[in-house]
């Protein structure tokens, strides 16, 4: 099959050209929307095109960056190609390039860190600016002009919309069985005039499984062949596997209360090895006939579909390993059936997310006694992802648990603390912690019934006097006990660590 066979909309063909012809449709200081969300569907050669450019136009001594919105994170070949070339001035709204992040945390790069559920309505208000290009990863063309869309959706629709002109990349790496899996929902109403959105099911569809574009704007098509990012995990280990055994006695103890029903509640869970680990449990677990309702669909949702202990699972994007991914497209009928990608601001959208009921499952970087969650910063300062969606998804959740190992870096590094050293989620919105240590239950208590439940249930023992000798201090001598904390002090393990290597005292 030519790339031509994939474009079936034949006006079209004359719009084919290099990646390199096409790079030079963007100039300096574009605002460029990509597809891409978590190792998925991000265009795989333009972004190497662009930085070939970026490298040409800095050698010939003038200026080059573009400001970059995606869904969430891309894959070296696209993120980090053009962090590499420093092309980039802005960036928004998720990254887990390992080179984008130092160019991030050296102040090269503007990051703007946002609840993934807000970008397109923000772009869309006209808050983020005007668009001038999108980049899409499509498989094929339609005899009438729809686009279908690769492994996920993202923002793509909302790019597609807004931007002057349109750039498509034609992935022929990319089953075209895919067609049929996506459900595409416009809802670009602007307040007052928006309606409720109408999924009371997580495997309703309302949409179509094309993307739409004004066929006048697309300037450029050009052909790729590459798979999306290997999305390796590591089997889960020790901590991990108790983590996921915590959540599922808890889960069945919920339904033994009457508190969740039987099947459950759709499940959401976040990016990583110990979300993928908890996924791995629940495939050993009791529960029957589960649903996801989540934003990417990783290893473990494929083994839970597999193995008929799921019905469906809706999402965003598809982020597997290669092993997986091959095991998708050698069953993708099976998959079809059981798969819907819909845009990012439906699968991460707070009205569905409160109506459906989600039990929400993200990892974290740390929490602190009382209850708030760093998911984002390393030490408060340095960028590690985004916050991604696990804000939209904890805030309107059922039920939200976050997880973490108790301890990193072999034990120098406490995950929980007198005080996080920057805020993500607030104490407002988490109910439960989850270490190997144990799990915290903090529905229902008041901050300093909150951190005597954290320290004792979740904290490494290496930790353990530590918090409570701090605790206590700070009971003793803050002048209001609401929340109890020695300001002074309260930083202070981090700032242990920056200088010694260790929390240890
Ligand atoms: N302080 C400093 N570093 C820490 C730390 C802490 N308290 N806790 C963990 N780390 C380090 C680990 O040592 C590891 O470092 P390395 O890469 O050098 O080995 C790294 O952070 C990742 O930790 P790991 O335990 O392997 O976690 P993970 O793969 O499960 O990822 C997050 C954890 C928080 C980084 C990741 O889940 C994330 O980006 N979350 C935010 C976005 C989100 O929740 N998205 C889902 C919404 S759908």
């Amino acid at each position: 099959m030519s790339v031509q066979d994939r474009i079936r909309y034949t006006s079209l063909h004359s719009r084919l050209m290099s990646a390199a012809q096409a790079a030079t449709l963007i100039h300096h200081e574009a605002n460029v929307g990509m597809s891409g969300f978590t190792g998925a569907c991000y265009p795989k050669v333009l972004p190497q095109a662009i930085a070939d450019l970026a490298r040409a136009e800095h050698d010939a001594g003038r200026p080059y960056k573009i400001n970059v919105w995606t869904g969430a994170s891309t894959a070296p070949e696209c993120d980090g190609a053009l962090a590499e070339a420093h092309a980039i001035n802005q960036r928004l709204p998720f990254n887990s390039d390992r080179i984008m992040r130092q160019e991030i945390n050296n102040g090269d790069v503007n990051f703007i860190d946002m609840h993934l559920s807000h970008v397109a309505q923000q772009a869309e208000f006209g808050f983020l600016g005007h668009m001038d290009v999108a980049i899409i990863e499509v498989v094929a063309i339609t005899e009438d002009g729809m686009l279908i869309p690769s492994t996920g959706i993202g923002n793509n629709q909302t790019w597609l919309n807004m931007a002057d002109k349109v750039i498509l990349e034609v992935n022929m790496g990319m089953p075209i069985q895919v067609e049929g899996m996506h459900d595409v929902y416009q809802n670009n109403a602007l307040p007052p005039h928006r309606s409720p959105i109408n999924i009371n099911r997580a495997d309703d569809r309302i949409g179509t499984p094309y993307l739409k574009v004004d066929l006048n704007k697309v300037v450029a098509i050009v052909e790729s062949n590459a798979p999306d990012r290997d999305n390796v995990f590591s089997e889960p280990d020790d901590k991990s596997k108790q983590i996921a055994e915590y959540i599922v006695d808890f889960l069945s103890h919920e339904i033994k209360q009457g508190r969740l029903p039987k099947e459950m509640l759709p499940i959401q869970s976040g990016v990583g090895n110990v979300a993928n680990a908890v996924l791995a449990g629940l495939l050993t677990g009791p529960f029957e006939n589960l649903y996801g309702y989540t934003e990417v669909l990783q290893d473990g949702m494929l083994d839970l579909l597999r193995a008929g202990k799921m019905v469906t699972a809706s999402a965003t994007a598809i982020s597997l390993s290669a092993k997986a991914f091959q095991d998708f497209v050698d069953n993708i009928d099976f998959y079809r059936e059981r798969i819907i990608l819909r845009s990012l601001e439906i699968s991460n959208h707070p009205e569905i997310i409160r109506r459906l009921g989600i039990i929400a499952m993200n990892s974290m970087i740390e929490a602190d006694i009382y209850g708030n969650i760093n998911s984002t910063h390393v030490m408060g300062t340095s960028m590690m992802n985004g916050i991604g969606g696990s804000g939209d998804f904890t805030r309107n959740s059922f039920l939200n648990f976050f997880v973490t190992p108790s301890t990193a870096k072999d034990d120098k590094i406490s995950c929980i603390v007198p005080m996080v050293s920057h805020v993500d989620h607030t104490e407002h919105d988490t109910q439960i912690i989850v270490t190997e240590q144990g799990l915290a239950d903090l529905r229902g208590l008041a901050p300093r019934q909150r951190a005597k439940v954290v320290i004792d249930k979740c904290a490494h023992p290496a930790y353990r006097d530590q918090l409570h000798d701090y605790y206590d201090r700070a009971l003793k001598t803050a002048k209001g006990i609401h929340t109890p904390h020695i300001l002074t002090e309260a930083l202070s393990w981090h700032e242990h660590f920056l200088k010694t290597g260790s929390m240890k005292m």
